[in-house]
C-alpha cells in the first residue's frame, strides 16, 4: 500500500537503450521512467522503432546495449513473476494457433498456478470476470482466430486483466478497432492504472491521446520527447516527430 506523500513507485525504467537488427540501429539511446498510474503514449512515424521498443522493454529481444527494470526486476523475471502484460501488434501474432479464447486468458494465470499449472478456483474465477469485463464471455468457446480483429484485441486485454500485470505494453491497441471498443480498452486501461499499473500504449490514434494519456512518448530512433502530454503534446513536438505537424484536436 502507498503511503500518503510517498512519491509512486518506479514500474517501468529504461536506460540508454539501444535495439539493433542487423547492425542498424532501430531504438537509439531512449531512457525513460514510468511511475505507477500512468498511462503513456507512445508515437511516431511507421518505422520509427515503436514495436522494437516495446519488445525490448518487456524482455521479448535482447538490446545491444542500456537495461531496463520493471518492478526493479529484469524483464524475463518480471514475465516469469506475471508482472508484465504485452498485447503485440496484431500482425505480430499466429491467429491460427488452436487455442480457445478462455484458455488464452488462462495462460494469463500461469505464473500465479501451482506446479502442475492445474486451474484453481481463483484462477478460473479471474478468468471469468476478465472475459465479463471485455464483454468476451459468449465467444469464450471459440478459436482465437475465429474472432474479429477487435473481439481479439479484447482477448488479449482480458488475458492482461487476469494477469493482475503491473506493466502494460499495448501495441496499437485501436487500430482497426471499433469506437466501443476504443472506448472499452481506454476504460479497463485506467482503471488499472488507477489501482496501480502503468501502461505504455503505441498508437497512430494522435486525436484520442489527449484524452486519455496523462504521458507522451515521441520517437524516431531516438526519443524526441518526453512528459506530461499538456507539455509534450504540441504542433512544434509532431512537426519534428512526423515532419509535418497534423492538426491537433
Ligand atoms: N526483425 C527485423 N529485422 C530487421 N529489421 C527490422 C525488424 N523489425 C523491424 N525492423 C526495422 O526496424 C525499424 C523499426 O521497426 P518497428 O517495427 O519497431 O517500427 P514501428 O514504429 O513499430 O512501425 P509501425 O508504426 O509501422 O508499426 C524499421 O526500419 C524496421 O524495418
Ligand atoms: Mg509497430
Amino acid at each position: 500500500m502507498q503511503q500518503t506523500g510517498s512519491p509512486p513507485p518506479e514500474r517501468l525504467a529504461a536506460r540508454a537503450l539501444t535495439v539493433a537488427y542487423d547492425g542498424v540501429p532501430a531504438v537509439e539511446q531512449v531512457s525513460l521512467i514510468l511511475p505507477a498510474g500512468c498511462l503513456c503514449g507512445l508515437v511516431g512515424m511507421n518505422g520509427a522503432g515503436k514495436t522494437t521498443l516495446l519488445r525490448a522493454l518487456g524482455g521479448f529481444i535482447a538490446p545491444g546495449s542500456g537495461s531496463v527494470r520493471i518492478d526493479g526486476l529484469p524483464p524475463a523475471l518480471a514475465q516469469r513473476r506475471q508482472r508484465l502484460a504485452y498485447v503485440p501488434q496484431s500482425e505480430q501474432v499466429d491467429w491460427d494457433f488452436p487455442i480457445r479464447v478462455r484458455d488464452v486468458v488462462m495462460l494469463g494465470r500461469y505464473g500465479r498456478m501451482n506446479l502442475l499449472r492445474w486451474p484453481a478456483a481463483v484462477d478460473r474465477r479471474a478468468v471469468e470476470q476478465a472475459l465479463e469485463r471485455v464483454d468476451l464471455s459468449n465467444l469464450a468457446e471459440r478459436p482465437i482466430g475465429a474472432l474479429s480483429g477487435g473481439q481479439r484485441k479484447r482477448a488479449f486485454l482480458a488475458r492482461a486483466l487476469a494477469q493482475e500485470a503491473t506493466v502494460l505494453l499495448l501495441d496499437e491497441p485501436f487500430t482497426g478497432v471499433d469506437l466501443p471498443t476504443v472506448q472499452l480498452i481506454i476504460t479497463v486501461l485506467r482503471e488499472l492504472c488507477a489501482a496501480g499499473a502503468t501502461a505504455l500504449l503505441a498508437t497512430h490514434d494522435l486525436e484520442a491521446i489527449p484524452t486519455f494519456c496523462d504521458r507522451v512518448l515521441l520517437l524516431n530512433r531516438r526519443l524526441l520527447a518526453f512528459g506530461p502530454t499538456g507539455e509534450v503534446f504540441t504542433q512544434a513536438n509532431l512537426l519534428r516527430t512526423f515532419g509535418a505537424a497534423p492538426a491537433l484536436p
